[in-house]
């Protein structure tokens, strides 16, 4: 693992695989999660190179001063100039892409294409909001392990989650250690966030929308409505699917995510 700085001395740590040449795909995990989600779906991609970023507070990077998708964004865009990157393709997965989002806002010249991972531009909902609210309360009340074992069953489609508990468990085991900070700041940034309708609509790279059939989070049904915006848009929704592609559905999201990644690339 790679670390930069940002300006104000706070570390992201980063993975790069693969010579840095072309246009690099830049992975963003979820909530509660770090860049080790992408480890199952990276083997299934036929080219690099690769760059997997942790967000602030998550997998051995530096919590932020403040919380935000816009700081998130100035930490992906450091790990994007450490590496000399001038522009790349960037994939997020639903937090990563309410990131990627911000980023494609504040930096829109390096992008040439931008992937939403079951992910969607629209603001929180005031119940969402409050049920965050009640996330930081436990969280702030040392309830940080209750609060990721009741967190990642429901990110899953059910039948998945019957035939494979480990993938979940794992994923619980690794929330936990997570900082109760970090996971309150994701939830305080994910509150503050605006809708990115704008941003989709004056895009000018092609985006990328990938939906689980039954992922209760990001639903096809509202992830459609901002799929129409982009001049150039690739929208997928997979049958049989929640919140989780990467896990669910590994190869056949890869061989999308690939696509896309070559379509926009050249
Ligand atoms: C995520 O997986 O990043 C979260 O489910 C996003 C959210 O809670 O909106």
């Amino acid at each position: 693992m790679k670390h930069t700085l940002l300006s104000n001395g706070r570390h992201i740590a980063y993975r790069s695989d693969g010579a840095l040449d072309g246009y690099p795909l830049v992975l963003l995990h979820g909530f509660c999660e770090d860049a080790t989600v992408w480890d199952g779906f990276i083997p299934f991609l036929k080219k690099e190179p690769v760059v997997r970023v942790n967000l602030p507070g998550f997998g051995g990077s530096d919590l932020a001063l403040n919380p935000g998708m816009d700081v998130y964004a100035d930490a992906v865009c450091a790990v994007v100039n450490d590496l000399s990157i001038e522009k790349c393709v960037l994939i997020g997965h639903s937090m990563g892409g309410y990131t990627a989002l911000e980023f494609a806002e504040k930096y829109p010249e390096r992008l040439v294409g931008l992937g939403l991972f079951h992910s969607h531009p629209f603001e929180d909902s005031p119940e969402r909001k409050e049920a965050r609210h009640r996330g930081i309360e436990m969280l702030q009340s040392g309830k940080r392990d209750l609060y990721v074992a009741q967190l990642f069953p429901g990110l899953f489609a059910e039948s998945f989650g019957k035939t494979n508990p480990e993938v979940i468990n794992a994923l619980i085991n690794k929330g936990k250690r997570q900082s109760p900070e970090a996971i309150a700041a994701a939830l305080e940034g994910m509150i503050l966030r605006k809708n990115h309708l704008e941003t989709l609509q004056n895009i000018n790279c092609p985006a990328q929308f990938i939906f689980g059939s039954e992922d209760a989070i990001a639903t096809p049904e509202q992830g459609l409505k901002a799929a129409v915006l982009p001049n150039i848009a690739d929208v997928h929704v997979l049958p049989g699917v929640g919140h989780m592609g990467m896990f669910e559905a590994p190869e056949k999201c890869a061989a999308i995510v690939q696509q896309f990644w070559e379509f926009c690339a050249t």
